[in-house]
């Protein structure tokens, strides 16, 4: 059984304050000839940050090591697999755009598509972690493994939680058992499916939650160990094809409370947005402050989403308003920043309502 020792804490270490030895070692692709060729791809995010000492967790810089160094403080991983490291972007995933997932996506396409590359690992910031993820469920076109991951405390952090989530990840991406899972985030020894995961918490390393459904696996002794998978379709089984796009359709979020107005759904259509998703209270209702000016923007062609803020459960059809009547969509269980992803990738194809209600329930 592995055993792992837990390392000196090196004092001048410029990153990832603290390291993992492994003694006793048995990954199955210990073998140098058969390690999987695994690509790191750089965004940016905590992962990568750095505090002003060991002890501060919040208030540190976002985005400021470089991959290569990333790579180079868990030495680990290059005994699991043969890694290259490109540095994509260095944000912080606050200001990740949608310019930034066509380039992602087309990038990541790129080099499933070439047989000397295995999986992915995508480094990123988890504030927006999970909608980069199911954009990438979305367009990526491989069965390979794409597997993100982030951390809640910065590199220079004492128990930082970026190098065991890197190693974990790099272990998970050239595993053939996380073939056709679609993208996956390794995150706190848990793995979670693109799709239904969100982040919960502030500032705990366990933030990333699926709500109900739960995670799909564990990462436990150099391996992963999956339970469940999503059913809904993903990566090679989704229609979306990005690799001629250079601009998404403008969708955006209106959040719902109470004395809802509709000030920023009607700004958000004056600037010409092409679909709205109405972040709604309980089930997706819609409150007479914002209802009528819902139903006039669709009248004037553009689609509308019912969501929820809940954050748990399905917007039923026809429960809280007549969409049929209204010809409006629900998000099923997608949360509304989701919903928004779902909504963009689908006006490339139609504006048909039918036909994007029926993508909610397939994706
Ligand atoms: C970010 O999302 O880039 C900052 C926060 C984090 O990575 O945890």
């Amino acid at each position: 059984m592995t055993k792992i020792e837990l390392m000196t804490r090196f004092a001048v270490a410029p990153v990832f304050a603290l390291s993992l030895a492994w003694s006793g070692y048995t990954a199955e692709a210990a073998d140098a000839g058969h390690l999987p060729n695994i690509t790191i791809l750089a965004t940016g995010g905590t992962i990568a940050g750095t505090g002003a000492n060991s002890t501060t967790t919040v208030g540190y810089t976002a985005a400021k090591v470089g991959v290569e160094a990333l790579i180079d403080a868990v030495p680990e991983i290059k005994k699991v697999a043969n890694v290259k490291g490109e540095q994509i972007f260095q944000i912080a995933s606050e200001s990740m755009t949608n310019d930034h997932w066509l380039k992602l996506a087309k990038r990541v396409n790129t080099l499933l598509a070439q047989p000397d590359v295995d999986g992915i690992v995508i480094t990123h910031g988890t504030d927006t972690l999970e909608e980069t993820a199911y954009f990438l469920d979305l367009t990526v076109k491989s069965e390979k493994p794409v597997v993100m991951v982030g951390a809640m405390r910065p590199s220079t952090a004492i128990s930082a939680d970026g190098p065991v989530n890197i190693y974990n990840a790099v272990v998970l991406a050239g595993s053939k058992e996380a073939e056709g899972k679609g993208v996956m985030i390794a995150m706190n020894d848990e793995i979670s499916a693109a799709r239904d995961v969100t982040k919960t918490n502030t500032s705990l390393t366990s933030t990333f939650r699926t709500p109900e459904l739960g995670v799909i696996g564990y990462m436990q002794n150099n391996a992963p160990h999956f339970y469940r998978e999503s059913l809904r379709r993903h990566t090679a089984n989704a229609e979306f094809d990005v690799s001629n796009l250079d601009k998404l359709p403008a969708v955006d979020i209106v959040y719902g409370y109470a004395n809802i107005n509709p000030i920023a759904l009607n700004a958000f259509i004056g600037a010409g947005d092409k679909g709205i998703v109405y972040a709604a209270v309980g089930d997706g209702s819609l409150g007479a402050g914002i209802k009528p000016d819902l139903i006039e923007a669709r009248k004037k062609g553009v689609v509308v989403v019912r969501s929820s803020r809940v954050g748990n459960g399905i917007v039923a059809r026809n429960g809280e308003a007549n969409d049929d009547e209204l010809d409006f969509v629900v998000s099923d269980t997608l949360n509304p920043q989701k919903a928004r992803i779902l909504l963009m990738l689908a006006l490339t194809k139609t504006d048909d309502t039918k036909a994007i209600q029926t993508m909610y329930y397939e994706y």
